[in-house]
This record gives C-alpha cells, structure tokens and sequence, in this order.
C-alpha cells in the first residue's frame, strides 16, 4: 500500500506521536519531526543516515513566530523575513535555549524559515510546535521534488508522505547567516541572490564549504545522482569523448536532435523557474534508466541560473 497520502489529521497524529512524516514544502520535500521530540530528533538523523554535525531547519508557522525561536532579530533579518516569508528563504539566527543542542549540533545559531506550501503551512498552524526538516532523501543523494520520490527512498522507514503535488520552485531554500549583523549568503537556493539584494543591499557568497565552516552541510558532493555526471557548456563537443556509451542529456532549452540520446529538456520557453522546479525529478528520471553518463548544460550565470548550476556542478562529484 502506499504511503502517499493528503490526510492532515494523520499527519498531526503520527508528529504528535514522536514519528516522522515526510512534508512538501515549494522548495523540496522535507523529513519532519517535532523540535521538541528527542526520539523524532534521532530518527530523522538515522532514517536519512545523516550525520549529528549537520544541523536542520527548524520550520514555523509565521514571521511572527520567529520570536519563539531566536533571542535576536538584527534590522536586515526582519526586512528579509516581512520580504520574503512564507517563502524560499532560510536565515540563520542565534537560537534561544528552548531549541535542543540535537538540532543545531551543538551550534549558538538555528536555520529558521517559514516555508511557502498551503498544506504544510496548514499542518504547521494546527500543530503546537515546529517542525525540523532536512530534505527527504538518504544523505548525499538528490533531493524529492515529488511525493513518489521520497516514497522511492523511505517506504519501509516512514508511514506518511504528506501530499501535496509537486514542488513549485525545485531546489532548495536560500540560506542566508548573518556576521555582525550583516546578511552573507551560505547557500545558494531558489530564491535568487539578486531579489535578495533588491532588499538588503550587495551581499557576499560563502558558499563553499572552505569559505563556510558555519554552514556544515555545504559537502562538495551533494544532490547527487548515482550515475556519472558532466557539467559542461556545451554537450555537442561533450558527447565526443563518450562514444559508444548510454549517455543522457540535460539541456536548458534547446533539442540536440539526435535520436541516440536520452534528453530531458528543462525549459523548452527557456524559463530558470521552470528549470529548477524540473531539475531534480529530471536527474532522478535519468538516474533510473541505467545510463553511462549524464551531460548537463551549464546555466546562465545570472538569477537561478546560479543556483542551478551549483547544483549542477555538486551533482558532477562522485564518491
Ligand atoms: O528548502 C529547504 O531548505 C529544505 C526544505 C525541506 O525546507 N530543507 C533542506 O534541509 O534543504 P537540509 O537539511 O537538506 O539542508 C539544510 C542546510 C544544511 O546544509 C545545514 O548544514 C544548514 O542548512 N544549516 C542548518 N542549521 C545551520 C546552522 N545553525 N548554521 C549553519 N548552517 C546550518
Ligand atoms: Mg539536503
């Protein structure tokens, strides 16, 4: 039987009771538990094999709620909340002593965003407390756009996804930390850097993981498939060192019309939005078809066109 299901009584049920449901969010899936819950903490560290140094996201309800959680609000991080929430965008904050050491490992500072989905945003309302939740895949592989994605993954580990279609923009939240008060990138995600300095201000990137020590699950290879994958500027000249093999095709917009391909175009109308909410269900598609090798194009630098190929190029690392 399957697990997908649209029963929000069930899902408060399951939460209240220390067990994970997993919950769709506009960005990706998440794995949820109550912050509170010590045991749910625990399983969604095991369920996903991720380890304790990587703190979660701590989700609520409201901007107004961010006070429940963070002892201080600097000037910038209250533009950015009353901007962009409920949307696709994660501050990180100093945490007040309700919030478990379990999930910050161990961190001064908790990842807070209020996520911009209708039924989660329901679910969080009805329940008296927030939800952590890292994306609902194993540690180290892509991320669920779709509920049947993260069923793939956790059927025999979980009783519930929580239905809700699929993820509108795709990729995952914008993390942004603060030093002196001062906003400063830390992952780059679906909400582009350039609306945010439409808000604040010219802001910097740490998002390497060198760059970042605050920002433990910035790993190198991430999201990624697990077939062997290419990111280039041009997959015509790519396709020439992979004769003779099942190769898969990535382009943005445009057909390399060539029938011995696999190809999924992101956005025929050549859309970043309609790319990035395509982008993971794509490399999952192309994952299960037993492939060689994956040829992605390089995005635009510009907009998501950023996050896309970050994305894109922690795909391209292999174990
Ligand atoms: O879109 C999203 O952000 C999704 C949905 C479910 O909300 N969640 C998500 O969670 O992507 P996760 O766990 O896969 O990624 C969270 C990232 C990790 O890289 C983690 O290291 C970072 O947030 N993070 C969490 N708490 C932090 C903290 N206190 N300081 C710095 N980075 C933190
Ligand atoms: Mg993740």
């Amino acid at each position: 039987m399957s697990i997908i299901s649209k029963d929000i009584q069930k899902a408060i049920e399951l939460l209240s009771n220390d067990k994970l449901v997993a919950i769709p969010t506009e960005t990706v899936y998440g794995l949820a538990g109550n912050i509170f819950s010590e045991k749910a903490i625990k399983s969604i560290f095991s369920t996903k094999k991720r380890p304790f140094f990587n703190p979660l996201i701590v989700h609520i309800p409201s901007v107004d709620s961010l006070k429940d959680i963070v002892i201080n609000v600097p000037e910038k991080a209250q533009l950015l909340a009353n901007a962009f929430w409920p949307g696709s965008m994660t501050m990180v904050l100093k945490k007040n002593e309700k919030i478990p050491d379990l999930i910050t490992a161990g961190k001064d500072t908790v990842a807070v965003r209020v996520p911009n989905h209708p039924v989660t945003l329901s679910l969080l309302k009805q329940l008296p407390f927030p939800l952590a939740a890292p994306s609902a895949n194993p540690f180290g592989s892509i991320s669920p756009t779709k509920p049947e994605h993260v069923e793939r993954y956790f059927k025999n580990d979980i009783q519930q996804v929580l239905d809700g279609g699929a993820c509108t923009n795709g990729i995952e939240s914008t993390i942004i930390g603060f030093e002196n008060d001062e906003p400063i990138i830390y992952r780059l995600g679906a909400l582009a850097l350039e609306d945010i300095e439409a808000v604040v201000g010219k802001i910097s990137i740490k998002n390497k993981k060198e760059e970042s020590p605050d920002a433990p699950g910035m790993l190198a290879r991430h999201y990624a498939p697990s077939t062997k994958t290419f990111l280039v500027d041009d997959i015509s000249t790519e396709i020439k060192n992979h004769l003779d093999k099942k190769i898969g095709v990535l382009p943005f917009k445009n057909s390399l019309k060539d029938a011995s391909l696999t190809e999924i175009i992101l956005s025929k109308k050549g859309s970043m939005h309609e790319a990035a909410s395509k982008l993971y269900d794509a490399l999952h598609e192309l994952d299960h078809l037993n492939l060689d090798v994956i040829i992605a194009e390089r995005f635009p630098d510009n907009g998501l066109g950023k996050s896309i190929n970050d994305r894109l190029q922690r795909a391209t690392f292999s174990l």
